[in-house]
């Protein structure tokens, strides 16, 4: 088995991913734009073979490059886990003529635009919203979504230029805003609770299910420095409330012709228990999700992944047996972090729960905390309980500060 995996090195996830390939026995071709020789230890390892390519994101010349240097040679799979590669990938995998979804099935997965309408045309429920190019445009599809409403770029990520508007004074400064925007989607606001679905499929068919739980509400997080954002797996996927979100998601990856792969839908629950689409990747959600995932259930999906992709099926038999928190934190002030507080004594107090503490240390330099969801740094922590993954989630976000100061 000879797969193709673009970008091994970056991010910080996508070594293990090789790791896991070769674990299952497949010969891996990296392909990246840097030298092999400043790839991360892991995949150095795990690589059979690099192909250094001059512009890994620009697909044209991706596919001509990677078409001259395996001309004659078979290749099985073509695969990245990356948002901007996934459709390099499948162009790739046409051109090679290797199996795998279509360049057009993962177009559904990327245009937020074509992915509503293909999700709304199997009968699913989502926000009923417009694609806008002008301010015009805008207001017009305002007038017909009403308010309140959502408007963010189409190609967005990380909740860039992505406003909530209640008022069409709001609307008028949202515009302003976003004028840069080449293409923004016009939304009607979706109130309520937000959830992950997430999975393993095989053709389509989930091998690995998970879903988490935001908290908050992932765009408030995003605009509000203080908080300190929290994402739960939920142990317990057999509650109604639950279960109705993955029937909708189930449901999205039928209407989107999912094919073998990872999956990271987010979704909205309405206080009155309606479930409605938000947005769907073909790979595996970021902000270290896998690693939640896996502390879930004591298992490693870096491998199992590899397993569906060069096999077609998964070896999970481990029970879900914890909920699964990541706490983000954001320091108070700019530049180094100078100090950390409550850390010790959080440690001292949930020792047995604590998976992995990687917070920034005096002496490092703050992260940009709207670009890196990671932020300031993290800790993940798990209970067999909810309400112990909340208390500890919660315990994590009050009493642990971090502190900076320019030139400090
Ligand atoms: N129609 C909507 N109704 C309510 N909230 C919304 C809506 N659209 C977006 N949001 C909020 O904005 C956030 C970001 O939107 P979305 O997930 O579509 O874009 P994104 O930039 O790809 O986000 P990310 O990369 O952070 O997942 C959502 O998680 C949600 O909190
Ligand atoms: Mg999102």
């Amino acid at each position: 088995m000879r797969v193709v995996f673009l970008s091994p090195g970056y991010p910080a996830e996508m070594p293990e991913f090789v790791r896991g390939l070769a674990e299952v026995g497949a010969q891996v071709i990296g392909v990246g734009e840097g030298p092999a020789a400043g790839l991360p230890e892991k995949s150095r390892k795990a690589l059979a073979e690099y192909i250094q390519v001059p512009k890994l994101f620009d697909e044209d010349s991706l596919v001509a490059h990677l078409s001259a240097a395996l001309r004659g040679r078979k290749v099985d799979r073509v695969e990245s886990l990356w948002e901007p590669l996934v459709h390099a990938a499948a162009r790739v995998r046409e051109a090679l003529g290797v199996p795998g979804m279509s360049a057009d099935t993962v177009n559904g997965f990327r245009d937020k635009q074509i992915m509503k309408e293909r999700v709304a045309r199997a009968g699913l429920r989502v926000p009923k919203a417009a694609r806008c190019r002008t301010a015009a445009e805008v207001r017009a599809a305002a007038a017909a979504v009403g308010f309140p409403l959502i408007l963010k770029p189409i190609a967005g990520a990380g909740s860039a230029d992505t406003f909530r508007c209640d008022t069409p004074a709001q609307l008028d400064e949202a515009i302003k805003k976003t004028a840069q925007v080449t293409e923004a989607s016009c939304e009607e606001f979706i109130d309520g609770e937000e959830y992950t679905y997430d999975t393993i499929c095989v053709n389509g068919v989930p091998v690995y299910e998970n879903v988490c739980r935001y908290l908050p509400r992932p765009l408030v997080a995003r605009t509000n420095e203080w908080i300190s954002p929290a994402v739960v797996t939920v142990r317990d996927l057999s509650q109604p409330h639950i279960q109705q979100g993955m029937q909708l998601g189930r449901g999205v990856m039928r209407a989107l012709g999912m094919g073998t792969g990872f999956t990271h839908m987010e979704w909205y629950r309405k206080p009155d228990g309606e479930v409605v689409f938000g947005e769907i990747g073909c790979r595996v959600g970021g902000a270290r999700l896998i690693d939640q995932m896996n502390f879930t259930s004591d298992i490693d999906l870096y491998r199992e992944w590899a397993r569906a992709v060069c096999f077609g099926k998964v070896q999970i038999t481990r029970p879900r047996s914890y909920n699964c928190a990541i706490i983000f934190k954001r320091a108070q002030g700019q530049g180094t972090i100078v100090a950390i507080s409550g850390l010790r004594d959080y440690i001292h107090r949930n020792r047995d729960h604590i998976m992995v503490e990687e917070l920034l240390r005096p002496g490092q330099r703050r992260r940009d905390w709207k670009q890196t969801l990671v932020s300031d740094g993290y800790l993940i922590v798990r209970h067999p309980t909810w309400e112990g993954a909340l208390a500890l989630a919660d315990d994590a976000a009050q009493t642990i500060g971090l502190f900076a100061r320019e030139g400090g």
